[in-house]
Formats: C-alpha cells, structure tokens, sequence
C-alpha cells in the first residue's frame, strides 16, 4: 500500500478519528475558576495555592514546594537561592530545552555543556565529572522525554564535590527513581506547567526542596524578597546556612496566580491515572518498537521505577532501518503522513541552537573572560550532535492517552513506512 506521503491512505485518518486532546478540563475545573474569579483573591498565597502547594510536596514527597510563574524562573530563583551568580560554574547536559542554560547565563554563571548518555539523552555522569573545576557550583540533571538521568551517579558526584544538584524536572511530573519521585532527589526540584506539559495551568512552575533555609529562600525570591508569612521564627532569621542579610533578600515578582491553582488541583487528582496510562502505551511501544530492525525504545533503566512520559521519544538508525537511506526528518514527515500527528527530532543542541545566542546580550559583556566562556560553540557534544541530527523521534505525550489498539496503529505505521522504504530512499 502506498505511503501517505505520497498520496496513499493513512494509517489512521487522524482528520475523522482524532487523537487524544490536551490539555483536559472538568466541570469542576470551571467550578473552582468560578469560585476563584468570585472570592476576588486572585493572587498572592490564596487558598487554592496553599491547598495545591502541600498537595504537590505530598505527591513529590518533599518538605515544601513553592510556586512561580513558569519553569524558567524557578530555575533561575534556584540557583539564587544556592548562592550561585557570577564567578561561579553550572554543568548541564547539552541536550535540554534553552531554558536550562538561560538561566544560568541569567545569574551571571558559566552554563557548561555536557554530553548526554546516547541511551537515555540524559547527562552523562562521567562527562559530568571531567568538566568539575574549582569554580563548579551545581549540577543541573535534566530528566529529559521519557527517561530519568542516572540519579545515583549525579549524587555521588555531587557528595564527592560538594555541589549542590537542582533537577529540571520540566518533563517528569510523576517519575520515581528506587520509589521516590523526581523532584525529590536533588537539593531542590525545577518542574513547570507549560501547557505542553503533562501538569498545566498554561504556564506556571514549581519548586520543591526538603531544606527549610532554602524554602524560606525560595519563597522570598519569588516574592519580592518578601519573607514566608508566619513561617520563619526567630531561630531562622538569618541563622541558616544561606543566611539573608537579617531576614531580607534582593528579589522580584515571579508569583503565580491563583486561577492557576485552582487549574492544578483538578489536574493533580488525575496525573497518577493519566501517568499509569501513558506508562503502559510507552511500554506497548517500547516492546514493539523492539521487534523491528532500525528502531530501538530508550533505554529503560531498572532503577526508574516510575515513568512519568513528556513526549514519547525513540531511537532511529538510519544504517540500520529498512536496509539504510532513508534519513531520519524524511521518516518524521512519513511517519507524521501517516499517522496525522508531528513527529519531529530532540531539541537542538546548545552548543549549535537557534534559542540559546549568549553573544547577542551585552548584558552577559561583564569581562572578556567571561564572554569568551560562555560561548556555547566552545562545547563539544557530539552524542548530542548525532542524536539531534540523525537519531531521535518524539511527538506529543497526548498520543500515549490513546488506548492499546492506538498504541498498534502506531507501531504499524512504521512497519508500512519499513515496507515502502524504496519509495523515500
Ligand atoms: C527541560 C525543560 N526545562 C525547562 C523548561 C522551561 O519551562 P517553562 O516553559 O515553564 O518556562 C522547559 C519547557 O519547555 C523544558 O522543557
């Protein structure tokens, strides 16, 4: 049969029979919104946002989470929180939304690139111990589509070093290293509620930490500098190993609003139903992605005993797949013809992305040294490089809400294009 790309009949007909939607609301959803947009509190600690905030640090198993407008800033409001600013250097992984990095160049550190593990796309350990140096302050672990960094490896580092570990856990609400959550793992937790994201308020973003110094921290940074209302006795004030100077801090607004709480409380009642149905369509696929020469699933490691999916993301070798010659963006188009959702590769790596231009803001201009070493084209990331350009799938985690049969449409999908390779090559 004719591939849909060149005019044949789809695999599915996504036009008639639709995939899942997202995001997904409820009446009660819009009960709560109304009774937010009524009470006349629509920010600024309401109670939608103290009841979602001791939810969410109850889900993640955390002493404190805190709220803020979107997954970029809690990183930055991270890395403030630790201390970390000029003078000072952050490994990252080279494969990571612009963000990750964004927001080191923001506090005036080193972002420092990485290779990633080709088998997850998430850092590597021992690349991440040859870029350690005197000025090394933290690690940034990204649990990046499906897959959770090596959290075992990146703490003993991080003890061995003495380097604080802030998770960017933008793609795993939900996943669970040896039982315990992401977001839990590290010195503090990063998580965002983009509306890609499978936890949405449309934007917004999280933090999560166990330390109660860097939580009254946290909370003052997102607030002005204001300090946690009624949460810092005497015996906390300026007392703590990230003491404030008294018990204030330099600081902006990078609060959320209360509509998007209300948002989040209907949405975290449904994540765990959610998370276990996209973990048993990524391991439909995963096993049959198994079964045919060319596409490999991402290594699923034993460790990782939750997976909480972003995009579903795998592995193509274009040597291997069909007898080789079909390029990977030519079995994207294919793939999305027939099936009649993107499917597209990894994000760009930074060493080489059209989102991550440190030179083009004076802002970062504070000396020559620094300029020349926050230049991205000074990182070599060639397993990010290949992956970027030659082997990565992923397309949008609201496939994996289908059912099983769905989850088959798929896999035959790429048996069809294996068939008629001859036609792309
Ligand atoms: C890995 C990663 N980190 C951070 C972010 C930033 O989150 P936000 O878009 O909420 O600012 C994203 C968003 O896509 C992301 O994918």
């Amino acid at each position: 049969m004719k591939l849909s790309i060149h005019g044949g009949k789809p695999v599915r007909d996504a036009k008639n029979r639709p995939w899942p939607q997202w995001p997904v609301s409820t009446a009660e959803d819009e009960e709560r919104l109304l009774q937010v947009l009524r009470s006349g509190v629509w920010s600024y600690n309401g109670p939608m946002e103290t009841e979602f905030l001791s939810k969410w640090a109850q889900f993640v198993g955390t002493d404190y989470a805190v709220a803020a407008a979107n997954g970029t800033v809690t990183m930055q409001l991270a890395l403030e929180a630790l201390d970390i600013g000029w003078g000072d250097e952050v490994i990252m992984p080279g494969l990571t939304w612009q963000a990750t990095a964004a927001v080191a160049l923001d506090v005036n550190a080193v972002p420092v690139l990485v290779d990633v593990d080709p088998r997850t796309w998430c850092i590597d350990p021992a690349a991440v111990e040859a870029a350690i140096t005197p000025r090394t302050r933290a690690i940034m672990p990204v649990h990046l589509y499906g897959a959770m960094a090596d959290m075992d490896a990146i703490t003993a580092i991080a003890e061995k070093h003495h380097l604080a570990v802030i998770e960017d856990c933008a793609h795993q609400h939900g996943s669970e290293w040896r039982g315990r959550k992401a977001g839990s793992l590290g010195t503090i937790g990063s998580f965002s509620l983009q509306l890609s994201k499978v936890l949405t308020a449309g934007e917004g973003g999280l933090l999560t930490t166990s330390d109660r110094d860097l939580w009254i921290r946290l909370d003052a940074l997102r607030n002005c500098g204001r300090r946690p209302e009624g949460a810092m006795p005497e015996a906390d004030k300026g007392g703590g190993r990230y003491s404030m100077d008294g018990d204030l801090i330099q600081s902006g607004n990078y609060r959320m609003t209360e509509f998007q709480a209300a948002i989040l409380i209907g949405a975290l009642e449904r994540l765990p139903e959610q998370t276990e149905r996209r973990a048993r369509s990524g391991k439909i696929l995963d096993d049959g992605l198994q079964e045919i020469p060319g596409v490999e699933p991402i290594f699923r490691d034993e460790r990782q005993t939750s997976h909480a999916y972003f995009n579903y993301a795998f592995r193509y070798h274009p040597d291997e797949f069909a007898g080789g010659g079909v390029p990977a963006h030519v079995f994207h188009e294919a793939l999305t013809a027939e099936l009649g959702i993107p499917f597209e590769s990894c994000y760009e790596p930074l060493n080489n992305c059209s989102l991550y231009r440190p030179l083009t803001k004076k802002r970062y201009r504070i000396s020559d040294d620094h300029w020349a070493a926050i230049d991205p084209s000074r990182f070599s990331l060639p397993v990010c490089e290949k992956t970027f350009l030659d082997e990565s799938v992923t397309t949008h985690h609201k496939l994996l809400l289908g059912d099983d049969g769905e989850m088959t449409q798929v896999l035959e999908a790429i048996r069809k294009i294996e068939r008629q390779a001859d036609s792309l090559r």
